[in-house]
């Protein structure tokens, strides 16, 4: 009886080992990137540097970067970015001699991390719209992105605007990469379209 105990006990040890591993991914939420500025304490444009991996599963990488924009968060040259060593614990690949954007946490001993549930993309890869649109999140944080993943969506009060990227038949991305959830002068939050060049004049 004893040893049926015990061997229980086991099988049950191996089954929420087997649990944990098979929770052992990376998950996000979707978020829309206005969202994850807002929710970022910092958001820059730097070029990636030298990376230093110990080799240490527990101990994040370090990647140095020479910062050359800050769009949010104090006006600080961070020399480096952190993130998980593995892509299973939400760590990103950054490529050196690359600028980035990059919405990233500041940790209280004032390091700055990021990982693959943030927003991270080289700058060349950013259109003009979503380039512009990095001015107008700030005057949307108030407001709520909600994701509609099937029709009706429903609507739940004037601070919402309704993100339908994932609808069938919706051109993909396009609130994603063209627009911003901002507040307008009747007091409630609608979609604004960024602009797609340069304001000529
Ligand atoms: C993109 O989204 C906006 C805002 O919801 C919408 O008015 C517009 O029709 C959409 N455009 C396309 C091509 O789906």
């Amino acid at each position: 009886m004893m040893s049926w105990t015990v061997a229980s006990s086991v099988l049950v040890l191996l089954c929420w080992w087997g649990l944990q591993e098979g929770t052992h991914a990376c998950t996000c939420l979707p978020r829309h990137p206005q969202e994850i500025f807002c929710q970022s304490d910092v958001v820059i444009t730097a070029k990636v540097g030298k990376v230093k991996d110990d080799g240490d599963f527990d101990q994040p990488i370090k990647y140095d970067i020479e910062l050359t924009r800050t769009f949010k968060g104090p006006e600080r040259l961070f020399h480096a970015i952190y993130t998980a060593s593995s892509s299973a614990a939400c760590g990103v690949i950054l490529s050196k001699d690359t600028e980035y954007l990059l919405m990233a946490r500041l940790h209280p001993d004032g390091t700055l991390h990021i990982s693959s549930c943030d927003f991270y993309q080289p700058w060349r890869a950013l259109t003009y719209t979503q380039k512009s649109l990095l001015d107008r999140y700030q005057q949307g944080c108030n407001c709520k992105i909600e994701p509609c993943y099937s029709l009706p969506c429903d609507v739940s009060g004037p601070n919402v605007c309704r993100w339908t990227d994932f609808l069938p038949g919706v051109h993909r991305g396009n609130q994603t990469q063209n627009y911003a959830c901002v507040r307008r002068r009747d007091d409630t939050c609608a979609w604004y379209k960024g602009r797609t060049s340069p304001v000529k004049g």
